[in-house]
């Protein structure tokens, strides 16, 4: 039998699990155990984000970062350029669980399907027109047509694009609760890895002969 100060211990703790529960499912880096830790981007030491830069060496210029504020050239097959600002360009975001990019879009331009395996995105169209769409682990494929000022998100994983569906370019930001959500390019991923995937498994992957697959791995120069 519980006592009645028995029972509400046991209330107590199920009431910290349900409180501590959410955060636990919903953060994605780990929680920061400072106040910053500047990625040492050279340092030998292997560990999981970046070591510090000792705080004495620590400046203002640490904390910001101008490389979203350019246009990118987008002369390229998808005519989309992504500009990234992680970790690995901007070393103050080191453990602190965010990043940005900046995407820039030619006319009809495409940010091909790629996922992000360690983040959420979620993103604001500055300027133009854009088909933002992501399927899910289901098959479902959700995706709006967004304008200056709309937000999307993408869930963490999931295979997602946008689409330049205006007249003239097009401009969106996006942040990650990851300081370096990587992105793997499907296309890529496909049909440009090194080494290259055997055809045989893309031919009875997309059900086509080899001369199909051969035709888009031309493409993307292989
Ligand atoms: C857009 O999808 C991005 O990854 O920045
Ligand atoms: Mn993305």
């Amino acid at each position: 039998m519980i006592s009645s100060s028995g029972s509400s211990f046991y209330l107590l703790c199920c009431l910290a699990v349900l409180l501590i529960l959410p955060f636990s499912s919903l953060s994605s880096d780990p929680d920061s155990l400072q106040d910053f830790c500047v990625a040492n981007l050279n340092s030998s030491i292997s560990v999981n984000g970046f070591p510090c830069k000792p705080d004495a060496e620590v400046t203002s210029h640490d904390f910001f970062f101008d490389g979203l504020s350019k246009e990118a050239n987008t002369m390229n097959v998808f005519g989309s350029n992504v500009t990234p600002g992680s970790v690995l360009e901007f070393p103050g975001l080191n453990t602190l669980g965010i990043s940005m990019n900046r995407v820039d879009f030619a006319p009809g331009g495409l940010n091909p399907p790629h996922t992000h395996p360690r983040a959420t995105e979620s993103g604001v169209v500055i300027k133009g027109k854009l088909l933002v769409g992501f399927i899910s682990t289901n098959n479902v494929f959700y995706s709006k047509v967004l304008s200056a000022g709309q937000m999307f998100v993408i869930p963490k994983g999931l295979v997602h694009f946008q689409l330049n569906v205006g007249e003239g370019k097009a401009l969106t930001f996006t942040a990650f609760n990851s300081h370096l959500p990587g992105a793997a390019v499907v296309p890529l991923n496909l049909f440009a890895s090194t080494p290259a995937i055997p055809n045989g498994v893309l031919t009875k992957a997309f059900q086509v002969e080899d001369d199909v697959i051969n035709a888009i791995k031309s493409k993307f120069g292989s």
